[in-house]
């Protein structure tokens, strides 16, 4: 072989080489395992032996003793504590109008943080034309309400917005451009058509996505006086966006047309790392849903699959609590793991969702919290998850929790919805 052809070739190794570890999906990035056979092995925290020793053997002593322990270890050393001060709040709702061939009514109401200083929120509502309250679900969205549907009358946001040069957006602004861009994910007819009404609100509008030292979004609204940033023990983003999701629920439970005792927080990736702990934090939500939630979310962290707890602190270092860095390479310091999160869930369903081609967020790891959450759930007499992961593409589910491991990327899809659809039919079922 001739030396240009050999150094050629070397070239063309090393652009492959390259191309290969910037994608996620499509290699494992240095230092990031995501083969099965290197996971370490762990114990994970006990869920029904209290701080002090005392071993927990009923539902009761479960919901009085340790469920309040274990939900301040998460808020103390994974989300941060919410304030103890709340600004005020404030709905106003927009005109309504027909949609989905009149299958629909949609309205918008726009939530307002604080008064004199203030930050709003566009909570977007679609609601079957059905003659009782319906039941909901809500949940964030990326990029604008705007993106979730091709209707022309949702409002485009105005606050920041990340650049996508796929979607033309630039200057931190969103614009018509962007309009119905993300209707995959919000599959408004399928969900109208099943009975639901659907929430939705753009995560941006509580808290802008980016490290900002907590200057902008909800957080300044909560400093005490003379306070610039939040505590070490106190909320980030995650916590933020959770805390903001609950307040859209105080809305919907003044809302008629809402049956507000069966509302489904549902959320996709960082969205279902905030749906999850919306759910532990807010017992009103009925279901929780998270969907390819992985590191911080659903995934087990003493795994080290994929995406790992110094890896989230380095790239979103503004997500969690000050506190969660002090874990980064030292998982199994950590006084919780997520199987526990899912325990918080209890009596209330919780449903978990991964895709086969996301090893990033250890779709092992994720269903392992479920299995891992057995015995809490066991004290409402669950019974037992399948202690071997499903096929993708077909969910399993107990009475309370649910699972599916779809074909394909990280994504949320019309078929991840029939699924939480059906399960939630069947919620309703059971209590009737
Ligand atoms: C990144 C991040 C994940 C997150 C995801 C998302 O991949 O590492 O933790 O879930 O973004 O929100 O899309």
């Amino acid at each position: 072989m001739s030396k240009a052809l050999s150094l050629t070739l070397l070239w063309l190794n090393w652009v492959l080489v390259m191309l290969v570890s910037s994608n996620q999906s499509l290699a494992q990035p240095p230092g990031i395992n995501q083969d099965e056979s290197k996971v370490p092995k762990f114990t994970l925290p006990e869920l029904l032996v209290c701080e002090d020793g005392t071993k927990v053997d009923s539902a009761t002593m479960w919901e009085s003793r340790r469920r309040p322990e274990v939900l301040q270890l998460f808020a103390d050393h994974v989300y941060g504590n919410f304030p103890d001060r709340t600004p005020e709040i404030a709905f106003s709702v927009g005109s309504a109008w027909e949609a989905l061939n009149g299958k629909a009514t949609r309205k918008e109401i726009t939530i307002r943080f604080g008064s004199e200083k203030c930050t709003t929120a566009t909570l977007l509502l679609t609601i079957p034309n059905l003659d009782n309250p319906v039941p909901c679900f809500i949940g964030y969205n990326f990029n604008g309400n705007h993106t979730t549907t091709e209707d022309s009358r949702v409002a485009i946001p105005t606050s920041w917005v990340r650049n996508n040069k796929k979607l033309d957006t630039s200057s931190n602004r969103a614009s018509e451009k962007e309009r119905g861009t993300s209707a995959s994910r919000w599959p408004y007819q399928e969900i109208v058509d099943r009975g639901y009404a659907v929430a939705t609100l753009y995560y941006g509008d509580v808290d802008p996505d980016f490290d900002d030292q907590f200057q902008n979004g909800i957080h300044p609204l909560f400093y005490e006086p003379g306070q610039t940033r939040p505590n070490h023990d106190q909320w980030g983003s995650i916590g933020a966006w959770a805390w903001a999701i609950s307040r859209a629920l105080d809305y919907l439970q003044t809302d008629p047309a809402i049956d507000s005792s069966h509302v489904a927080v549902i959320g996709h990736s960082r969205l279902g790392k905030t749906s999850l702990w919306a759910g532990a934090t807010d017992p009103r939500f009925w279901i929780t849903i998270s969907n390819d939630s992985g590191c911080g979310g659903a995934a087990l962290n003493r795994r080290k699959f994929g995406e790992t707890v110094k890896v989230i602190n380095t790239n979103f270092p503004h997500w969690f609590c000050d506190q969660f860095v002090e874990y980064n390479d030292k998982e199994n310091e950590l006084p919780v793991d997520q199987h526990m999160l899912m325990a918080l869930m209890a009596p209330r369903p919780v449903y978990v969702a991964s895709a086969s081609e996301d090893l990033w967020a250890d779709p092992k790891g994720e269903y392992l919290s479920l299995v891992n959450a057995d015995k809490v759930f066991a004290l409402y007499g669950d019974s037992a998850m399948p202690m071997a992961m499903p096929d993708p593409d077909s969910p399993v589910a107990t009475g309370l929790r649910g699972y599916h491991l779809r074909t394909g990327i990280h994504d949320i899809t019309v078929f991840d919805w029939q699924q939480y659809i059906r399960f939630a039919d069947r919620q309703l079922k059971r209590n009737e």
